[in-house]
């Protein structure tokens, strides 16, 4: 056959494979700017231009480029005058329109061929690119050229916009995410799955798959070690109840792993996962958490279906009930949801010349993965290194290990490399999700509008495993209670395990569920006292200075390093006292709030460890564990360091996420990559810089008080010692920081929407959004605003159309972004975000984390916006426009 393509420029006549798409023709010639989301055209992160116009090459017939000029982001700059980068990237560069980075390719290819009609009508013109991460009003202002990154003076670089430092990587496709490497000779791992909710493994007959051409093994429970551990990574690994084999002889939701099959090319691995032959017993199944808490419900695992379980009270609820002028109680109901990073889970595994396993993964977790792989294959901790490139989102999905046990495997197996990347079916269906909760809340006021009592009543699937079950029953029910001064308060939750796919960690960590049940009761509960649920709730808050009062019993190293609820409630009134854009015609309006707090940082223990080093050329090179995907983290580490050491982000490296390479760090999870990790390059900074000075004094022969640090030099009376010079005396000069993670502070947020339903449709429109929030000193603005403006978006796709759907068998139905749907650019409010001003005693420089935050306050703000507009209390997530219909239609029997 002949075949002839032009690729950026460069001519290809190699054919491709019968069947192959442009996405995988590109990306083996090197375009790893060419991404992989979903394989089915609905996320647009592997757009590309032929002939000028841009396609979905993940659909687009490779064949069909004969004789085409195919255009990636790599080469697009070159298709106009001049040296630089071509003007789209460059506005994506200067507004930072992306996070993690993943999607930017297919939005930069997208908009650089939208015409002047299509880039007046941006909801329509993206509507087949998804974004997980910014909310898109960054890649909006992107589009408009709008400007937001600043360069900085040295020494003051907290505070300010900075760039992050991958962003020219980002734009142009270079830069590089877990699988955009080219390992030699690596094989191809995909999955055998279970079709049972429930079932006993009595025989894999893997005869057939065998002798499928290209398979080199199939794997099974008899090759798995028998060793029991969590898929859950923290810092202290017994916070998880050890209930997880690498490949089980049971199986306990449909889609866990059965076998692997290993071959040479991804067909010929699934060619054979189609003949690998097992036979179940199937066993009796439960996929209910009420249901598999009954005596007689099928056993999960043999000791029984409660992961976790809390109970706490202080006071008396029920005297605290009994007190009240006015009592609510109702039940509330959160839906199963999926993280949907763009980049799938996948790890690749080789051995190194001394035979050395190293794991390059999608994960925020690399140090904890080491650690946990040495333990399940009981090798030493030098024998394994883990590392990531960039990873491509992860919002606590990643703090599980998914992959590199398999791959692990595998590889020590075969002695040969082995990679394993999800599909995006495999990641709704083999990954984990946000636990789904039922909740309870009685409330109790006074007349006046002061709480006596407040009791909630928590029951969470953690499915078929109990990774992150008892973290996030524990969490849920910690901050969302003690928010709130009130004399009487309970607590009682069950994190219950059933045949489902796993839950596991997610942004808010369980907040979101039980603040949505919360935030409603108050919102109902000043309703009957006839009072403004704004007002009810700030009469309540907890002040600074207070000790915060959980039925779990009070954290010792928790307080209020700053307090800034009360200027974020100031930011939401001084809103509701402004003009709102019109309602259309006929349409209910509607206000809600609602206010949240979290810790700054997990209560088990976290830790970072950093240094600084002085390099010959006189910068500076950080070195840090904690990953980056889309946070930040390494622009605000560079901001930190540089204000210590008196110079510019640009003199400052950083090098992160490697075992081999970097101190250890227990992740980037649980809002701690700022707080904890940042605190950590803080300090290393500030050691560095008082040694930089005491060793250039000593040169000088000079008093180090009397000492400068400039950005290369080191100046005393009129002399200058410059870095390099310095570090030829002195060679390199290390600065160490470490921090435990402890005490830790909290942060504020709060919520506001008005919206506009159409009772004749159930349509919601959001008029206006505004969120206010506490992160202590904002070390970098531009950033921050986009971790709301992301949280905000991700947390509206789960008030209001996000679920998961398990259907009566255990099976998960919603396995592609076209049934399970994320928000897109047209669903995506512009919502103000607002920074109060505090100085926060515990975290560096004053800062706070706002990462996880932002979610959890959305879905009841939502939820109290829309009772206020329908009169009705919708308990249930997703608030979907059919369900909102159906209930205003035909009233409450509706049992939708
Ligand atoms: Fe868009 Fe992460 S920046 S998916």
């Amino acid at each position: 056959m002949n075949y002839h393509v032009t690729v950026n420029g460069v001519e290809a006549t190699q054919p491709p494979r019968p069947g192959q798409c442009l996405r995988t023709y590109l990306r083996e010639r090197g375009c790893f700017g060419v991404k992989k989301g979903c394989d089915t055209g609905d996320c647009g992160a592997c757009t590309v231009h032929v002939d000028g116009v841009p396609v979905h090459s993940c659909l687009y017939p490779a064949v069909r480029a004969d004789g085409a000029a195919v255009t990636t982001v790599e080469g697009l700059a070159a298709t106009v005058p001049g040296d630089g980068l071509h003007p789209v990237q460059q506005r994506f560069l200067d507004a930072q329109g992306f996070q993690c980075g993943f999607c930017t390719a297919g939005f930069v290819m997208t908009t650089a061929a939208l015409d002047e009609e299509q880039l007046t009508d941006l909801p329509r013109s993206f509507k087949g690119n998804l974004c997980r991460c910014t909310g898109y009003r960054a890649i909006e202002d992107a589009v408009r050229g709008e400007r937001h990154v600043e360069r900085p003076a040295a020494g003051r670089g907290v505070g300010a916009n900075l760039p992050a430092p991958a962003g020219p990587d980002v734009v142009t496709g270079a830069a590089r995410y877990t699988f955009d490497v080219d390992v030699p000779d690596v094989l191809h791992l995909k999955l055998v799955r279970s079709p049972h909710a429930h079932a006993r493994v009595v025989d894999i007959d893997a005869t057939e798959a065998l002798r499928v051409p290209g398979v080199h093994a199939v794997l099974t429970h008899a090759d798995a070690p028998e060793r029991l551990y969590s898929t859950a990574r923290h810092e202290h690994s017994e916070e998880d109840p050890f209930d997880t084999r690498l490949l089980d002889d049971v199986v306990r939701h449909v889609g866990q792993r059965v076998a692997a099959v290993v071959a040479d090319t991804e067909a010929a691995a699934e060619e054979g996962c189609r003949r690998v032959r097992v036979c179940y017993d199937v066993l009796p199944a439960v996929t209910d958490a009420a249901a598999a808490l009954r005596p007689d419900a099928p056993r999960v695992h043999e000791h029984g279906n409660v992961a976790d379980e809390v109970h706490g009270e202080v006071g008396d609820v029920e005297r605290g009930l009994a007190e009240a002028d006015a009592v609510y109680e109702n039940t509330f109901h959160t839906a199963r949801v999926q993280h949907a990073a763009l980049e799938t889970h996948g790890a690749v595994g080789w051995l190194d010349h001394e035979g050395r396993l190293i794991v390059r993964t999608s994960s925020q977790t690399p140090f904890l993965t080491r650690r946990a792989l040495c333990e399940v294959f009981d090798l030493p901790q030098d024998a394994v290194r883990v590392l990531t490139g960039r990873v491509g989102g992860g919002f606590g999905g990643k703090q599980e290990m998914l992959v590199e046990d398999v791959v692990a495997l595998a590889v020590l197996r075969l002695r040969r490399p082995v990679r394993l990347e999800f599909t995006r079916s495999e990641q709704f269906t083999g990954a984990t999700t946000r636990h789904p909760f039922t909740i309870t809340v009685r409330a109790g006021a006074r007349r006046d509008g002061t709480l006596t009592a407040l009791a909630v009543e928590a029951v969470s699937n953690t499915g078929a495993y109990g990774n992150h079950a008892g973290g996030v029953l524990h969490h849920s029910l910690s901050e969302s209670i003690s928010l709130y001064r009130c004399p009487n308060k309970k607590a009682d939750g069950y994190a219950v395990y059933t045949n489902t796919v796993p839950a596991g960690a997610f942004r808010g960590y369980g907040l979101g569920q039980v603040s949505h049940a919360v935030e409603s009761a108050l919102d109902e509960l000043a309703r009957r006292l006839d009072l403004d649920p704004l007002a009810l709730r700030e009469q309540n808050v907890i002040r600074a200075g207070e000790e915060m009062v959980e039925p779990g019993g009070h954290a010792a190293d928790l307080h209020i390093g700053s307090y800034g609820l009360q200027a974020c409630i100031d930011v939401v009134k001084a809103a509701r006292a402004q003009p709102t854009p019109p309602a259309p015609p006929g349409w209910l309006t509607g206000e809600g709030c609602a206010l949240s707090m979290i810790a700054t940082g997990p209560p088990g223990g976290h830790i970072a460890d950093a240094t600084a080093t002085l390099v010959a050329d006189g910068t500076v090179e950080l070195a840090v564990g904690t990953a980056e995907f889309g946070n930040g983290t390494t622009t605000v580490h560079r901001q930190l360091a540089a204000d210590a050491l008196g110079t510019t982000p640009e003199r400052i490296t950083v090098r992160q996420s490697d075992t081999d390479l970097v101190g250890h760090d227990t992740g980037a999870f649980a809002s701690a990559g700022s707080v904890v990790a940042g605190a950590a390059v803080l300090r290393a900074a500030q050691a560095l810089a008082g040694d930089l000075v005491k060793r250039a004094a000593a040169h000088l022969d000079a008093d180090p008080a009397a000492c400068t640090l400039t950005p290369d030099a080191v100046v005393v009376n009129g002399h200058r010692l410059p870095l390099p010079e310095l570090h030829t005396a002195e060679g390199d000069v290390v600065g160490h920081g470490f921090h435990s993670g402890t005490p830790r502070s909290v942060a504020f947020n709060v919520q506001w929407f008005r919206i506009a339903v159409d009772p004749d449709t159930g349509e919601l429109v959001i008029l206006r959004s505004v969120h206010a929030a506490d992160a202590g000193r904002v070390l970098n603005p531009m950033q921050c605003r986009g971790q709301v403006e992301g949280g905000v978006v991700q947390a509206l796709g789960a008030a209001t159309s996000e679920e998961v759907v398990v259907d009566a068998a255990g099976e998960v139905t919603t396995t592609a972004f076209r049934t399970y749907h994320i928000p897109t650019f047209a669903d995506a409010p512009r919502t103000e975000v607002h920074f109060v001003d505090t100085h926060d005693t515990i975290g560096p420089l004053g800062a706070k984390s706002m990462s996880e935050s932002p979610f959890n306050p959305v879905a009841p703000a939502l939820a109290n916006a829309l009772r206020d507009a329908t009169g009705v209390r919708f308990t249930d997530l997703p608030l979907r426009r059919d369900r909102i219909w159906r209930r205003l239609t035909l009233g409450p029997s509706d049992p939708a």
